[in-house]
């Protein structure tokens, strides 16, 4: 989370209808009612990001920035983090336009998805000449490097993209990485694990939103061996890219949530719906209501921000026109985001248990609906600077937390990473985590190094 004009707001919707209670000296607790103006703040009523794709050359247009820093709170890489972007030559890594979208993400408060460690597409021409076992280890060579290099940075990954057959054959692609034998899929999630155990791990697709569609169970028939035999996968990722052709179908709910079913998060993750007017608005809902039915359905990712900046501009599949301007799309998919929703509270404790001169204090905000919740914490150094923090927050048992970021847990304690445990005085920062079960009201004392 980001103190940006988002959250600006919805702490000043906060305050305007909350009951405040003060419980005890320096514990303050407030609940509010719903009701968000932008997509991330509404998808985070039911603990969900909104996201889209960011392409680095447009990171220089305000209008676009403009629309990007208050609408959305997850990016991810339109073609930076491919591997053609990313080695370019064998060994040889670039991640300059990657990390231009990861910095701005990141000092946006905005999470990121990494898309993709592996793929028969946009690869560097050195890969698309190679088979074999030659290719094998320079596929997961290059998973390694990148997801080493980004590691403790990336919600999830998109390890592997594409893999399988349209049509109905429900094979996989033929593709030299299939070429280099059938556990490739599974060799790849392993290295990715290896590099970034914090992130979580995807399979990404397209023409998967089906339930009947031969590739749709092909890739579930995968996911489930994977989790039957224990290979690390987290996540499902539909990439949804409909039109006439292609249509929302109307099993789309289904479909997510017996991919939920298997022990894996669902996310939307290139979202864009060719059409216009209510017809458009009318699916973009569709898509979003789906989505919020599905416990485990975590996010959705629209493809691109306005229709000009779509890999499919011809087709104004998204939810901005041209000119930065909200189509009824965009209307749709907020209201929809806003009708479901729990309960946001937030817990102040202002007491420290600290060594350190100036110590720290920790602010907990909790989001809470039946069956889950996120914490989002607020860390701020006293008077002196600090070098390190521990927050505890102690859960009500039979919770679970199933996800956590900008921080290292360690049962009830979280931790400072690499690139926020330094703070000046009275400087703040974020972490926050996702779980299941409730999150109670929580008192978060903070210990500063
Ligand atoms: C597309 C980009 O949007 C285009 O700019 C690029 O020319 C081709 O790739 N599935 C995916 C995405 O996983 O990476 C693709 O993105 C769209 C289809």
């Amino acid at each position: 989370m980001k103190l940006t004009s988002r959250s600006v707001s919805r702490a000043a919707l906060v305050s305007s209808v909350l009951a405040t209670v003060t419980l005890s000296a320096g514990l303050l607790v407030a609940t509010s009612a719903n009701a968000a103006t932008t997509l991330g703040a509404s998808a985070a009523q039911s603990g969900r990001y909104f996201g889209t794709a960011v392409a680095a050359n447009k990171l220089s247009d305000s209008t676009y920035v403009g629309i990007l820093n208050r609408e959305f709170d997850m990016v991810t890489a339109e073609n930076e983090m491919k591997i053609d972007a990313t080695e370019p030559n064998q060994n040889q890594f670039t991640f300059g336009n990657a990390d231009r979208i990861v910095n701005h993400a990141r000092a946006q408060g905005m999470r990121v998805r990494g898309h993709t460690l592996a793929w028969h597409s946009q690869q560097p021409g050195w890969m698309q000449n190679m088979e074999g076992t030659a290719l094998r280890s320079a596929m997961l060579n290059h998973v390694t490097k990148v997801a080493q290099y980004y590691a403790g940075k990336i919600y999830a990954w998109d390890v592997v993209n594409e893999a399988f057959e349209d049509g109905s054959s429900g094979a996989r692609r033929n593709s030299n990485l299939q070429r280099t034998g059938n556990d490739w899929i599974e060799a790849a999630f392993r290295a990715a694990r290896a590099a970034d155990p914090a992130a979580k791990l995807c399979y990404n697709d397209y023409n998967t939103d089906d339930w009947t569609h031969a590739k749709t169970q092909a890739v579930y028939r995968m996911v489930q061996d994977f989790k039957t035999r224990g290979v690390p996968i987290d996540c499902v990722g539909l990439q949804s890219h409909f039109n006439a052709q292609s249509p929302v179908p109307s099993n789309y709910q289904t479909t997510l949530q017996n991919f939920a079913n298997l022990g894996v998060d669902v996310q939307i993750t290139e979202l864009d719906i060719e059409g216009s007017g209510t017809t458009q608005a009318a699916n973009y809902e569709r898509v979003t209501k789906a989505c919020l039915a599905v416990t485990r359905c975590t996010g959705i990712t629209v493809w691109g921000i306005r229709d000009t900046d779509s890999w499919r501009s011809y087709g104004t599949p998204l939810l901005f026109d041209g000119s930065g301007n909200k189509k009824p799309a965009y209307t749709a998919v907020l209201d929809a985001l806003n009708s479901v929703g729990g309960t946001t509270t937030t817990t102040t404790t202002t007491t420290s248990n600290d060594p350190v001169p100036g110590g720290c204090t920790a602010t907990a905000s909790v989001n809470a609906w039946n069956g889950g919740f996120v914490v989002t914490v607020k860390v701020t150094a006293g008077a002196a600077a600090i070098r390190g923090w521990t927050v505890t927050l102690a859960l009500p048992s039979g919770s679970t937390v199933t996800n956590s970021w900008n921080a290292t847990r360690n049962g009830n304690q979280w931790s400072n990473v690499a690139y926020n445990g330094n703070l000046t005085a009275g400087q703040a920062t974020e972490f926050g985590f996702q779980g299941t079960g409730s999150a109670g009201s929580p008192s978060p004392t903070c210990t500063a190094s």
